[in-house]
């Protein structure tokens, strides 16, 4: 079965004046549009999802299966997704960001007491020069009482000379002498748009989330990210800019939205490195689509 989804980012507008956000399986887009305040806003139109590939969901799984996979199959999709975030965790920067734009193929192995080993060829895109790379990747999943993260391999040599220092320093020198510290809200907004001053941000909190999405990923997860609900920057004595985020996680199996609240820092040499993540209970009202009038 096909799963897409619609993320519908709704402004409840006279409720709590914050966004809230509904989702659910694809429906006639008509009955999307009877509230005047809901719109909706199919993932692949958002800038990130762009490169996103139909996934073969099924709601009946769980048997993981070993040997060689089918390549749009959940299994082989849902460990490449993994290379994207360990990628991002450890490459991106508000001007290098990296989306799985296809599986070319993969295999999947038990590995004694330690887990499952899934091998990949991945082609990925490096979203903000459009460059892609087809790459090898091998994505272990630890197997054991508690939830571990994944380990992640990857070789994306061309992706990694895309030389994005001199921007990244402009940038970083402009955050850092401006008057006032920065803040944004909703980005992307409920229709789809993010304001050209705030896309760095945006791209901040794509690869800050992916810390999270990453750490958070195992064999029956598929994360994407769907909103920086605000990020704020924090005054620094240091030579690193700190922000403040509040983020909204899609997880595509549950399709539930989740809430994160992160502590990161940025600068050119080092990157970003997430000082603290913590998961916020769902807010209720936030998960129900709004009345229709
Ligand atoms: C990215 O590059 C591909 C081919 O290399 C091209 O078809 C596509 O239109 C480009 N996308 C954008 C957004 O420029
Ligand atoms: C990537 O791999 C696929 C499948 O092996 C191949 O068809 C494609 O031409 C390759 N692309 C590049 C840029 O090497
Ligand atoms: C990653 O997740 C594990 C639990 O799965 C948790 O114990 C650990 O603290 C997390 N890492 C970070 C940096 O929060
Ligand atoms: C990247 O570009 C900067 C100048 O913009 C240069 O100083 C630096 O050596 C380059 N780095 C690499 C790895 O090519
Ligand atoms: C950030 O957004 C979340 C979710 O909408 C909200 O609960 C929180 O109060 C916001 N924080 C700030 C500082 O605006």
């Amino acid at each position: 079965m096909s799963l897409r989804i619609i993320v519908v980012l709704a402004v409840l507008t006279g409720v709590t004046g914050s966004p809230g956000v509904m989702i659910r399986p694809e429906a006639d887009p008509a009955d999307m549009t009877a509230h005047p305040n809901s719109v909706p806003e199919t993932v692949e139109d958002s800038e990130i999802y762009r490169q996103e590939v139909p996934v073969e969901e099924e709601a009946e799984e769980d048997v993981m299966a070993t040997g060689e996979l089918k390549p749009n199959h959940y299994q082989a999709q849902r460990a490449a997704k993994v290379v994207q975030h360990y990628l991002n965790t450890h490459y991106g920067s508000p001007f290098r960001l990296f989306g799985l734009h296809k599986v070319n193929s993969g295999n999947a192995e038990d590995v004694a007491d330690s887990g499952r080993k899934y091998q990949l060829e991945i082609s990925v895109q490096e979203i903000i020069s459009n460059t892609t790379e087809n790459c090898s990747a091998e994505v272990l999943f630890p197997r054991g009482e508690q939830q571990r993260s994944p380990k992640v391999q990857a070789s994306c040599e061309e992706l990694l000379k895309i030389n994005s220092t001199a921007q990244e320093e402009a940038l970083f020198q402009k955050y850092k002498t401006n008057q006032r510290l920065l803040s944004a809200q909703n980005l992307p907004d409920s229709y789809g748009h993010i304001e050209p001053d705030s896309e760095p941000l945006w791209h901040l909190g794509i690869v800050a989330s992916s810390f999270v999405m990453l750490n958070e990923s195992s064999e029956n997860t598929l994360y994407n990210m769907a909103q920086v609900a605000n990020i704020t920057q924090l005054a620094t004595e240091n030579e690193l800019l700190k922000f403040d985020c509040h983020i909204l996680l899609h997880e595509m199996v549950s399709q539930e939205i989740v809430h994160w609240k992160l502590l990161f820092t940025w600068s050119p040499p080092e990157g970003v490195k997430v000082l603290q993540m913590e998961q916020l209970p769902h807010c209720q009202h936030h998960e129900k689509p709004p009345n229709t009038n």
